[in-house]
């Protein structure tokens, strides 16, 4: 089958579906790759490089759209001005396109894609589950848009970031606030904190405080007791009016005082709040910078321009929305990556031939057109259970939800309680009966276990992993006393015992090793 990339033809849009790297890799899965001249031109990928990946080139686009079998794209299909026909009825019938399409907002595509009988994967509705990380478009292309978005303040700021002493005069650092810490707001704190400005950071989701201050920011905490913001798979819900009031108190109180706002606040299915009033604006120092990174969805600013960057009452408003087309060639990079994974799934024989697999969540979840009938939105229970909820679904009410949590409290009470009770009367059980030889070493292991537990306890969660790696390296203790009963072994079941013993250590010793050495290159620049 041909996989084909054609020139997107969206206005400013400059990423390319696939690099001649993604190329090589797409080939290795028993595909033929076309692509259309000049599609990675605006992302520094010239025609040469592809046709040096194994690919080949279509000369125009009509003999493009002729030849491929299965289109991957950025942006969802669209007409086409000098051909005068939109891209869907130049694909083949029966073809498959995987791309960006915002099903909730683009009925109408899917019914063209249907009537066409195209099979369309879109790369947005991708379930956001762990095993879908590779694939996630949405937060690679929110990774660089936080990033860029703090790049394109420092563009428009007059000032360094970072505080500076010298002979001319001393230069305080630049003060940061960013609203939303989810993928794009967490990139904008990093870059911002690294660059050497002071970041402060809300959210209304309290989970993400240890990742604000991991990155560096101080988190602005709210003293608002009855309301969390946590809603479905990580994301937010909708806040009520009166947490949406006291929240925008406190942005008024932090706009007097910072240099740049930075904001990234966004409700799945719902237009973006309204968090930064005219007033607020008029209250920033003159040469502050405002970026809004809702603006797509509406804003979090009431005078964004969508697209634009505007001045107003002597701040900047930018209101940009292709921040990721802005760093075409990483954003196609890690878009053309994403690509891969999604093909690699739909590939498994490596035959170039995609199996669209119904019973895959991950498959399920973005297969959104499928030869000719529609099958967004995907069934409930087995693929929405962690990604957004569709616009319009109820929360459970405050009052069930307390409900559910005192049940839930009394119920882990009383399994303590049951615990606690089994495990006294197995110590005494023990302490009665076992002989003393025995006892010493349980009580050593007892206290190694009360110990070790407590002294993990307290490590931050995020230093968990390495300090895993680090324990399973360290476990050597192991080896050697298994070694010693290896060497004294009195019958065959201890020998292979201790065997087996030496042989699991070594491996979490090795593999301990990798682990730790692989973490530590992570921080080497
Ligand atoms: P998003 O772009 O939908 O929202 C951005 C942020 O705005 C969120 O952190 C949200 O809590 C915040 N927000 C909403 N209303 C607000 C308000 N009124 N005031 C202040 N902040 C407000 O979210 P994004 O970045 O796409 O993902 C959010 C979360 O989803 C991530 O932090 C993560 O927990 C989860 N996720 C999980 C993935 C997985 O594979 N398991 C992949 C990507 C995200």
């Amino acid at each position: 089958m041909k996989l084909g990339i054609p020139k997107e033809i969206f206005k400013d849009e400059r990423r390319v579906a696939a690099t001649p790297v993604s190329v090589q890799k797409l080939i290795k899965l028993g595909y033929e790759v076309i692509v259309e001249t000049g599609a990675g031109e605006a992302a520094h990928y010239n025609d040469e490089a592809y046709q040096k990946a194994g690919a080949s080139l279509a000369v125009d686009t009509r003999s493009f759209w002729e030849a491929a079998d299965f289109v991957l794209k950025v942006r969802a299909p669209m007409r086409n001005p000098s051909l005068r026909k939109h891209e869907i009825d130049l694909m083949k019938e029966g073809a498959f396109l995987a791309c960006y399409l915002w099903p909730a907002q683009n009925p109408k595509l899917l019914d063209r894609l249907a009537e066409r009988k195209i099979t369309g994967f879109a790369i947005d509705s991708l379930p956001r589950i762990s095993r879908a990380q590779k694939m996630d478009a949405l937060s690679a292309m929110a990774n660089i848009a936080g990033y860029r978005a703090v790049i394109e303040a420092a563009n428009h700021f007059g000032r360094f970031f970072t505080g500076q002493v010298t002979a001319a005069g001393k230069v305080p650092p630049a003060k940061v606030m960013v609203i939303g810490a989810g993928v794009a707001g967490l990139a904008a704190i990093g870059t911002a904190n690294s660059m050497g400005a002071v970041v402060r950071a809300f959210d209304t989701r309290l989970e993400v405080l240890e990742q604000v201050e991991s990155m560096g920011a101080e988190f602005l905490k709210l003293d608002f007791d009855d309301e969390e913001g946590s809603g479905t798979g990580g994301y937010a819900k909708q806040m009520s009016d009166e947490f949406i009031k006291a929240e925008m108190a406190l942005f008024a109180e932090q706009a007097e005082e910072v240099d740049i706002i930075i904001t990234t606040a966004l409700i799945p299915g719902r237009p973006a709040p309204k968090l930064i009033t005219e007033a607020m604006v008029k209250s920033m120092k003159p040469g502050s910078v405002i970026v809004d990174l809702a603006s797509e969805r509406g804003g979090n600013c009431e005078l964004t321009v969508p697209g634009e960057v505007a001045e107003l009452h002597g701040v900047t408003l930018i209101g940009y929305t292709d921040l990721p087309s802005r760093m075409a060639k990483v954003a196609s990079d890690l878009y053309a990556t994403n690509l891969m994974h999604l093909l690699t799934e739909l590939t498994p024989e490596k035959d170039g031939k995609p199996l669209v697999n119904m019973e895959d969540e991950v498959i399920r979840g973005l297969t959104v057109v499928q030869q000719g009938s529609i099958t967004w939105p995907p069934p409930k229970a087995e693929v929405q259970a962690k990604a957004p909820p569709p616009p319009g679904t109820e929360e459970p009410s405050p009052e069930a939800m307390r409900a559910a949590a005192k049940a839930s409290e009394s119920r882990r009470r009383t399994g303590k309680i049951a615990l606690l009770l089994v495990t006294a009367a197995a110590l005494y059980g023990v302490g009665a009966h076992a002989p003393q030889s025995f006892l010493s070493h349980f009580t050593v292991f007892v206290l190694a276990c009360f110990i070790g537990w407590q002294v993990i306890w307290n490590v931050t969660a995020s230093l968990h992993t390495p300090l895993m790696s680090v324990t399973n390296a360290i476990s050597g203790i192991i080896v050697i006393g298994a070694m010693l009963h290896l060497a004294q072994a009195e019958s065959a079941a201890v020998g292979i015992m201790a065997f087996v013993a030496v042989l699991i250590a070594s491996i979490n010793v090795g593999g301990g090793f990798r682990v730790t050495y692989r973490m530590l290159n992570m921080f080497r620049k």
